[in-house]
C-alpha cells in the first residue's frame, strides 16, 4: 500500500507508532517476566532442607509410602480429612511433632515435648532450650498442649522409626519455609464458643480397687502421672501393643529381649525399664523410641508407676 499522490500521506507515521508501541509492550512483557522469575529465586527447595541431619527429600518419600496425604492436604494436595500440614511445622516446632508423630492414639502433654528437648539436635532446631521458652516461641503448640494434651486424637498409629519420624520432620521444615503466598488461609473466626472441648482421655488409666500389695495412693498417683507424663501415648494397660508393649498382664510375667536373653518382670525391671529403656530392648521391638526417663521423674516416682503397673497384673505380684 502506498499514498495516492497529491494526498496528505499519513500511514509512514502511523505504522512507526505503532512499532513503537509494540517494542514498548514487548520490553514491558520481558521486564515483568524477569522480575516473575526473580522472585521466585530464592524458593527453598527440597535438596537445601535438612533437619537434625535427615534431608526433606527422604521424608518425602516417607511422606508418600505412608500416605499421609489420604488424610491430610499439603502445599494444596490431598484430602480433607485432617488437619492442613504446609505450615504446621514454624507453628508448633519440631519438638512438638517429635513427641506427636510416634504416639499412637493420643496428644503430647508438656512433659512429652519437655523430653525431647533434651536432645541436643531437636533442641537445636527448635531454637529453645526449656520447655517454657519453647511454648513461648511456639504458641500453637502451647495451645495443642494446654486444649488436647494427654487426650485421644483420630491420628492413626503409624509404625514410624525414629529415623522416619525425623526425615518426615525435615519435609514438613521444608513445606513450612516454601513460600505458598499466603497459603492455606488462616481461618476468620472469632474464638470458640466453647473454652474447652469435653474430649474422651486417652487410654483411660482406670485404677484397680485397692489390694493387699499396692497402697491404693501409690497406685492412683502411679496412674496419674503415667497419664500426665505420656506414658499412655505408647502404652496400653490391657495386654494391647501400640507404640509400646501393653502393660497388662506384664508384671511377673518373663520378657524376653533381642539379645535372646529373658528376665522375670519385677520391681527392679520395671525402674530400670523407665530410667533407661535402652538398657534391654523387648524382642521385636526397637529401641531408641522410647525416651530415658532418668532425671524426668525421681524415684518415688518411678516407684508409683512400677506400683500402677504392678496393679493391672490383676493383684498377684
Ligand atoms: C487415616 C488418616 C490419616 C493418615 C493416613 C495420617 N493422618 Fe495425620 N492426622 C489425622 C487426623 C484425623 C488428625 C487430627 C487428629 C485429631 O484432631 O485428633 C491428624 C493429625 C496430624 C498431625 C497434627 C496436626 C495438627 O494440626 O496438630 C500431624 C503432624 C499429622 N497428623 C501428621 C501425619 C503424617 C506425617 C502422616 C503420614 C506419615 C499422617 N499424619 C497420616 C489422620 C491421618
Ligand atoms: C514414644 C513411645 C513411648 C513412651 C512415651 C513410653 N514408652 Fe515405654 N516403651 C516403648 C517401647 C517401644 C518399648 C519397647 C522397647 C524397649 O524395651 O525399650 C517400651 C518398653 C517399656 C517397658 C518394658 C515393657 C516390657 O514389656 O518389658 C516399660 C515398663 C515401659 N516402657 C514403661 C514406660 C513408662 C512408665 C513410660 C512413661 C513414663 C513410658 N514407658 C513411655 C515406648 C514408649
Amino acid at each position: 500500500m502506498s499514498c495516492a499522490a497529491g494526498e496528505p500521506c499519513e500511514e509512514g507515521g502511523r505504522r512507526r507508532r505503532a512499532l513503537v508501541v509494540l517494542g514498548l509492550m514487548g520490553a514491558i512483557f520481558i521486564v515483568l517476566s524477569v522480575a516473575s522469575f526473580l522472585d521466585s529465586r530464592g524458593q527453598v527447595t527440597p535438596v537445601s532442607v535438612s533437619y537434625a541431619g535427615f534431608d526433606a527429600v527422604q521424608g518425602k518419600r516417607v511422606f508418600q509410602a505412608y500416605n499421609c496425604m489420604g488424610c491430610h492436604t499439603i502445599v494444596g494436595n490431598g484430602a480433607y480429612f485432617a488437619p492442613d500440614l504446609t505450615k504446621l511445622y514454624g507453628r508448633v516446632g519440631p519438638a512438638w511433632l517429635e513427641a506427636f508423630l510416634p504416639s499412637a492414639g493420643s496428644w503430647p502433654t508438656s512433659t512429652a515435648v519437655a523430653l525431647q528437648l533434651r536432645d541436643a539436635a531437636t533442641a537445636g532446631e527448635a531454637g529453645a532450650a526449656s520447655i517454657d521458652a519453647y511454648l513461648k516461641k511456639y504458641p500453637a503448640a502451647a495451645e495443642r498442649v494446654e486444649r488436647r494434651g494427654g487426650h485421644m486424637t483420630l491420628m492413626p498409629n503409624l509404625p514410624l522409626s525414629r529415623n522416619e519420624v525425623r526425615e518426615l520432620i525435615a519435609f514438613l521444615k521444608y513445606s513450612s519455609a516454601m513460600n505458598t503466598e499466603g497459603w492455606p488461609p488462616t481461618p476468620r473466626v472469632a474464638g470458640l464458643a466453647v473454652a474447652k472441648a469435653a474430649l474422651p482421655a486417652a487410654q483411660a488409666a482406670t485404677v484397680p480397687a485397692a489390694t493387699a500389695t499396692a497402697p491404693p495412693s501409690a497406685t492412683q498417683r502411679g496412674a496419674d502421672l503415667a497419664q500426665s507424663t505420656g506414658c499412655m501415648a505408647c502404652h496400653s494397660t490391657s495386654g494391647e501393643r501400640l507404640v509400646g508393649p501393653g502393660w497388662g498382664e506384664l508384671y511377673g510375667s518373663d520378657v524376653t529381649f533381642t539379645d535372646g536373653s529373658s528376665a522375670r518382670a519385677d520391681d527392679a525391671y520395671l525402674t530400670q525399664s523407665i530410667v533407661d529403656p535402652d538398657a534391654r530392648v523387648v524382642k521385636d521391638y526397637v529401641p531408641h523410641v522410647m525416651p530415658a526417663y532418668a532425671g524426668v521423674l525421681d524415684a518415688g516416682q518411678v516407684a508409683d508407676i512400677v506400683a500402677y503397673i504392678r496393679s493391672l497384673q490383676g493383684g498377684q505380684p
